[in-house]
C-alpha cells in the first residue's frame, strides 16, 4: 500500500469502526457491509479526492466499510488491500496521484508471467474472484477510464458486483461530458502556454508545445484556445504540413514574428501515422505516443527558416494538486457512488451529463471512445478567430 497508509493489512474481516448507524440497503438484495475500492490507469488530479469521499461517506452514513486496494487491479491479483480508516483519508483532498497506487498495465484476462525468460499472458481472473470472496467484499468500486471499465465490465459478467467512477486527464470516456482530472492538466498546460508566449516574442520563433490526450484532442483544443495557441494540431485531424507552415509565414509576413503550436501527441500528418515514442509489450494497451512535436517544429524551421523549439509537457500535467473545479467534480462523483452503492444498483458508471450528476450502465463504454466532434463548438469558434488546425 501506498507510504501514506501505515497500519498493517489483515485479510479477517472486522467490524466498522466508523461513526453512524447502518441503514437497511433500499432495492438492495445483499445487505452491503464492505466495499473494496480501486485506482486503476494512469493517475490524475482528484483521485485522492474521490477516495476521500468514498471512505468518508461510506462509512460516516452507511456504516460500511472500505477497503484500499493496492495498485489497481494488481492488488486485486495479490491479494494486497487494507481497510480504510478515517485517518487514512483525512487531508487527502488537495493531494495529487492517489494514496492508494495505480498502474495503467494490469488486466487480470492477460497478466504477465515469465516463461524461459519470455513474456507469457495468463488469465487470473480467477484469482481476483478468490480474494473478494476472501475479503468479503461485497462490491466493488473501480475509479477509472476506458481499459479499467473494461476489466471492470470483465469482473460484472463474473459476478462481481461493480459500481465505476470515471477518471482521465483526457476526457476522452464515453459517456460523460467530464472527468475529473481533465481541467486540472487544462490549466497546467495553459499556464505553460501562457509563459511561452513571452519567449516565443522575444526570439522571434515558433514554439510547439506537446500535450497529452491519446487518441483525444480535448487537452490540446481546450489549452490552445484557452492559451491563443495560432495552430492547434488534433488527433481527430490529419494536418496538411505545408498549411502549418503557411499559417506561421503568413503570420510573419503580417508582422507577428512568434507563433505558438499547441500539438495534441496523438495529431498525425495527412496519410502518416502518429509518432510512437515507446512500445510496452507487457501492458494491453501498449503504445505510448509521442514526438509528433517535435517533427512539426523540425519541419517549421526546414520549410521556413523560421527558428523552431519544442516543449513536450508530458506528466506535468497529471501531477499535482487538483484545481477547484476538478476536488468539486471529484466529490460529486465519489458521493453519488456511494448513493449508487447504497441502493445496490450494480453494474453502474457515474457520469456528468448536461450539468447533472447521473450513471448508465457501465457496459456501454466499453470499447467506446469519445473525440473531439467535427462540429464541436469549440473548433468552431477557434476557426472563426482564424486558428489553423491544420486542414
Ligand atoms: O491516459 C492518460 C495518459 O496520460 C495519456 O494522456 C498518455 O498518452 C498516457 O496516459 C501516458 O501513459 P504513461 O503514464 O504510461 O506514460
Amino acid at each position: 500500500m501506498s507510504e501514506l497508509l501505515n497500519h498493517t493489512s489483515s485479510p479477517t474481516p472486522s467490524s466498522s469502526t466508523a461513526p453512524g448507524t447502518k441503514s437497511s440497503l433500499i432495492g438492495s438484495k445483499r445487505r452491503m457491509n464492505r466495499v473494496g475500492i480501486l485506482t486503476s490507469g494512469g493517475d490524475c488530479p482528484g483521485l485522492n479526492a474521490v477516495i476521500r469521499t468514498i471512505a468518508k461517506s461510506a462509512m460516516r452514513r452507511y456504516g460500511i466499510d472500505v477497503w484500499g486496494i493496492e495498485d489497481g487491479f494488481i492488488g486485486l491479483i495479490q491479494n494486497r488491500m487494507q481497510q480504510l480508516r478515517d485517518a487514512d483519508v483525512s487531508n487527502i483532498l488537495t493531494l495529487g496521484g492517489t494514496i492508494l497506487g495505480t498502474n495503467n498495465k494490469c488486466d487480470p484476462r492477460r497478466y504477465p508471467t515469465k516463461n524461459n525468460g519470455g513474456a507469457q499472458f495468463v488469465d487470473v481472473t480467477n484469482r481476483c474472484l478468490e480474494h473478494i470472496e476472501l475479503r468479503q467484499l461485497d462490491a466493488l468500486i473501480v475509479i477509472g477510464g476506458d481499459g479499467s471499465m473494461a476489466v471492470t465490465a470483465h469482473l460484472l459478467a463474473q459476478g462481481v458486483p461493480c459500481i465505476g467512477v470515471p477518471k482521465t486527464i483526457d476526457n476522452d470516456l464515453f459517456g460523460t461530458d467530464i472527468t475529473f482530472g481533465f481541467s486540472t492538466a487544462v490549466s497546467i498546460a495553459t499556464d505553460a502556454i501562457d509563459r511561452i508566449h513571452t519567449t516565443a516574442a522575444s526570439h522571434h520563433r515558433a514554439m510547439v508545445i506537446e500535450v497529452m490526450g491519446r487518441n483525444a484532442g480535448w487537452i490540446a483544443l481546450y489549452a490552445g484556445i484557452a492559451g491563443g495557441a495560432d495552430v492547434i494540431l488534433l488527433p481527430e485531424i490529419a494536418f496538411d504540413l505545408e498549411k502549418v507552415c503557411a499559417a506561421v509565414v503568413y503570420r510573419c509576413n503580417r508582422g507577428k514574428r512568434s507563433s505558438i503550436l499547441c500539438v495534441a501527441e496523438g495529431a498525425a500528418p495527412k496519410g502518416g501515422k502518429q509518432a510512437v515514442a515507446r512500445i510496452d509489450p507487457s501492458s494491453p494497451e501498449p503504445v505510448r505516443l509521442g514526438g509528433i512535436g517535435q517533427f512539426v517544429a523540425t519541419a517549421i524551421e526546414k520549410t521556413t527558416g523560421i527558428e523552431a523549439r519544442t516543449t513536450v509537457l508530458g506528466h506535468v500535467q497529471r501531477g499535482g494538486e487538483p484545481i477547484p473545479a476538478d476536488r468539486v467534480l471529484a466529490i460529486q462523483f465519489g458521493h453519488a457512488a456511494v448513493e449508487i452503492l447504497a441502493q445496490g444498483r450494480m453494474g453502474r458508471l457515474v457520469v456528468m451529463r448536461a450539468g447533472a450528476i447521473s450513471d448508465i450502465d457501465l457496459t456501454e463504454v466499453v470499447g467506446q471512445q469519445r473525440r473531439v466532434p467535427m462540429d464541436s463548438s469549440l473548433l468552431l469558434a477557434a476557426r472563426d478567430v482564424g486558428t489553423c488546425f491544420g486542414d
